[in-house]
């Protein structure tokens, strides 16, 4: 039996992640690390508390002491790192949390798998690191090599983390895999993103709004796809490599906003146009030859059927996002724990 500890587990991808391998592996233990910030939502999770493998501590990855009691209570065999601080706003407004979560968490999560005897790491990383791409050269993809060149004090601080990874393989032999994955959707998102933010106004009639002029594109995966590709990495991946995550399906802004208004039968007259975000990246597109090359990983799910998925999901569990909009989310790990 491994113990696999998954931080973030209460956010978005890493709670998709937590399920993928509750479901995938049933003789693995899950332990989950999340600090519960604004983001990270405990009801998430309720389906995986209920299970005997399944282990939660509310910690801040960048609390030395707490991680390394966690490591001594569970013994790890794997560590994945997907806690971050993740919205690319925010971190336009105040960035000293995304350097400390980002980098300085990162680095107390690898400390910890050295002084536990180098316990495998995994880096969750974006594709963000690499900049942004032009409009009007579909022939360039991000690859594996393309020099990182961030916009945002968000992915600088992921990609410092990328280098520091680097770093403690090369320095202290640390048995770390680093993947860049590009925009994910699905269930459990947080509706402050993008594709659950137009759902979830949509629903309620409320303008669905796009930056600028809404033509800066995305490369759309959906999560279960992004999750399978992070458990192969970690299990076959080669250390000290970077893994590029893609699913060459290159979507403009106003075009999703489009499709979302279509599958809720919605007006588009709902879709408003607000001042463009600054320093906004205008294309991301991987090139995910490697991953496929060496772990023979596809995408499975096409974005038709991804995002009919996520419509339906959010429509099925409008108690869950409604929650968080109200913000009575951030009771339920009292109601769970304090009122014991
Ligand atoms: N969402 C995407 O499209 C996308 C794409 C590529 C890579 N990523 C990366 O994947 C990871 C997960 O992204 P997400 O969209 O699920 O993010 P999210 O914001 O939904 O979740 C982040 C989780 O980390 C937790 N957290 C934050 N700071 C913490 C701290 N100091 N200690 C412990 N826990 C902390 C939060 O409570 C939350 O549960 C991030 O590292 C992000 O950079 C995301």
């Amino acid at each position: 039996m491994s113990t696999i500890l998954v931080t973030g587990g209460a956010g978005f991808i890493g709670a998709n992640f937590v399920y993928y391998l509750l479901e995938r592996y049933p003789s693995d233990r899950v332990v989950c690390v999340d600090s519960l910030t604004y983001a990270g939502n405990l009801s998430t999770l309720e389906r995986a508390l209920a299970d005997p493998r399944f282990v939660f501590y509310k910690q801040d990855i960048r609390d030395r002491a707490g991680i390394d009691a966690v490591f001594e209570a569970e013994k790890p065999d794997a560590v994945v790192n997907f806690a971050a601080e993740s919205h690319v706003d925010r971190s336009i407004e105040s960035p000293e949390i995304f350097l400390e979560t980002n980098i300085l968490g990162a680095q107390v999560m690898m400390d910890a798998c050295l002084a536990h005897g180098n316990v495998r790491f995994h880096q969750v990383s974006t594709d963000e690191v690499y900049g942004d791409l032009p409009l009007d050269r579909p022939d360039l993809l991000f690859t594996e090599d393309t020099p990182l060149h961030t916009s945002s004090p968000y992915s600088a601080s992921k990609a410092a983390a990328d280098l520091l990874t680097q770093a403690y393989c090369r320095t202290y032999g640390l048995a770390a895999t680093i993947s860049r994955c590009s925009n994910n959707y699905g269930p459990y998102q947080f509706p402050e993103k993008f594709i659950p933010l137009l759902i979830a106004n949509c629903l309620a009639d409320k303008p669905l709004p796009v930056y600028g002029k809404g033509l800066n594109v995305r490369d759309w995966l959906y999560v279960t796809d992004h999750c399978r590709a992070v458990d192969l990495i970690l299990r076959r991946g080669r250390i000290g490599q970077v893994y590029n995550i893609g699913g060459h399906n290159e979507m403009r802004n106003i075009d999703i906003a489009r499709l979302i208004c279509r599958a809720l039968g919605k007006p588009e007259s709902l879709i408003t146009y607000v001042t463009d975000r600054k320093g906004h990246d205008l294309r991301y597109a991987i090139d995910p030859e490697k991953i496929h090359g060496e772990l023979g990983w596809l995408p499975e799910t096409a974005f038709a059927d991804g995002i009919r998925a996520t419509v339906d999901w959010y429509l099925a569990h409008r108690p869950w996002w409604e929650a968080i909009v109200s913000g009575e989310y951030r009771d339920y790990y009292e109601r769970m724990y304090n009122d014991r």
